[in-house]
């Protein structure tokens, strides 16, 4: 291969930060004069930017650079990146030969230069983790639409034990405080109405993400923030302070508890107990009481009895969880639960995550009721399936469907009129005037 590539398609996977990254490889790509591939076309270049939470992530890799091979028999340049590239660095070449280069998390701000050498038939790899912040290398962010992500936090430190973020994200790292809210600007310059603030461990921020935050929301033009995800022990009083008095601080918490059961969390490495979790959260609701609460849960970690399950229900509905993520656990490589005993069966695990998803839905449902009548302002971000039909945000990161003229990147004003598990109806507030 000997051909700088003049178009790439860049494929994300897994979390909001991976889809962060991708954008930032886009954008550096195009910084070089690459244009994005259009739907359906070859592109010369392929960035699989690889996610590694899930079970046998690396072998689904391996598998999309497999299809990545043309009918004709020729391919684009591949380069492996995100969280498996982290995770299998050189060895990613052994395994497959149509991986052309290898590119960490930490890395990409290399991506045009280990481009550039595999034009020329090298094979780079770069898994580095450098203390220097690859930030200050990518070019500055222009073109956004109307809701926007910026990392602020990276990396983690809590080491819960079935967790492989530690060991491919590396040392929990923030941004300068400055350069972070100078991002923020040129996003709202650059047309975004809405900043998450991201981070694998967000509320960890070594600024402050109250400061952060407050300093953010003087920014003219911009509506709305929020920031995900969070770990319960970082939950700080002055960052719980601030969902009471900034307002442009949305009305939603993503805070993962994992289990209701105290032995559950220990041997989770987790750091907190269901008690000081409950507390946390009531905290929050004294300062907002309207707030939706989301959560991540595992059934079925090593040891985990009917009774620690049943611990696990007792919070959801102490909690009323707005809306949940929940998995099967699944043993990572090099992980300490992977060596744990007391592995809990396939058949049992299906059970308890039927359970468990039964009883979260039934508390979204419930959250979502309680919004019908309410006036509220929705964020328009996509086209809905039927003609005039928008959907948009709600301040509680529900998805509202409403017949309007509006455009993506429109706040229009709303009355709640139907509620789903997963989405809502309303019409406007001036149609129901008229
Ligand atoms: N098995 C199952 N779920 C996991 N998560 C992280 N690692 C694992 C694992 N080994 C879940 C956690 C985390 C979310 C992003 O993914 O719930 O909060
Ligand atoms: Fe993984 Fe725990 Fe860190 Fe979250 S807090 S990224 S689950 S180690």
């Amino acid at each position: 291969m000997t051909k700088i590539p003049k178009t790439y398609r860049v494929k994300s996977f897994g979390c909001q930060m991976n889809v962060y990254d991708g954008e930032r490889m886009a954008e550096l790509l195009a910084a070089e004069g690459m244009t994005p591939a259009s739907d359906g076309a070859d592109a010369d270049l392929v960035v699989l930017n690889t996610c590694h939470i899930r079970e046998k992530a690396a072998e689904k890799a391996y598998s999309d650079v497999g299809r990545l091979r043309r009918d004709d028999g020729s391919k684009p340049i591949v380069a492996l990146a995100g969280c498996v590239a982290q995770a299998e660095g050189a060895e990613a070449k052994a395994r497959s030969s149509l991986i052309d280069l290898v590119v960490g998390p930490q890395a990409y701000h290399r991506l045009p230069q280990m481009v550039a050498a595999a034009a020329k038939g090298l094979r780079p790899v770069d898994t580095d983790m450098p203390a220097i912040s690859k930030f200050g290398a990518l070019p500055a962010r222009r073109k956004v639409g109307p809701s926007a992500f910026l990392t602020v936090q990276e990396g983690c430190d809590k080491f819960c034990t079935y967790c492989v973020v530690p060991y491919t994200r590396g040392a929990e790292i923030s941004r300068p405080f400055a350069d972070v809210v100078a991002e923020a600007e040129a996003l709202v310059r650059g047309g975004a109405r809405e900043l998450t603030l991201l981070g694998q461990n967000v509320n960890a921020y070594q600024g402050g993400l109250d400061q952060l935050i407050r300093a953010i929301a003087a920014i003219d033009g911009l509506e709305r923030i929020r920031y995900t995800t969070s770990h319960p022990a970082d939950m700080s009083d002055a960052l719980i302070a601030a969902h009471g008095e900034v307002d442009k601080l949305m009305p939603y918490l993503h805070l993962p508890v994992q289990s209701g059961s105290d032995s559950i969390l220990k041997a989770m490495n987790r750091s907190h107990t269901a008690e000081s979790y409950l507390r946390t959260i009531e905290k929050v609701r004294a300062v907002r009481p309207d707030i939706a609460i989301s959560g991540d849960f595992i059934v079925g970690f090593p040891g985990e009895t009917e009774e620690d399950f049943q611990a696990t229900l007792s919070i959801v509905d102490a909690v009323r969880y707005a809306s949940a993520y929940s998995f099967k656990y699944s043993a990572r490589p090099g992980t300490p639960a992977a060596a744990m005993e007391g592995a809990v069966s396939a058949e049992v695990m299906d059970d308890r995550l039927q359970r468990l998803q039964a009883r979260l839905a039934e508390h979204s449902l419930a959250f979502n009721r309680a919004t019908i009548g309410k006036d509220t302002t929705i964020l328009i971000d996509r086209k809905g399936r039927l003609p005039g039909q928008m959907i948009g945000k709600s301040p509680w990161l529900q998805s509202v469907f409403v017949e309007t003229d509006a455009m993506i990147g429109d706040m229009v004003d709303v009355s709640v009129t139907h509620a789903l598990p997963n989405s809502m109806g309303a019409i406007l507030t001036t149609a129901k005037a008229a």
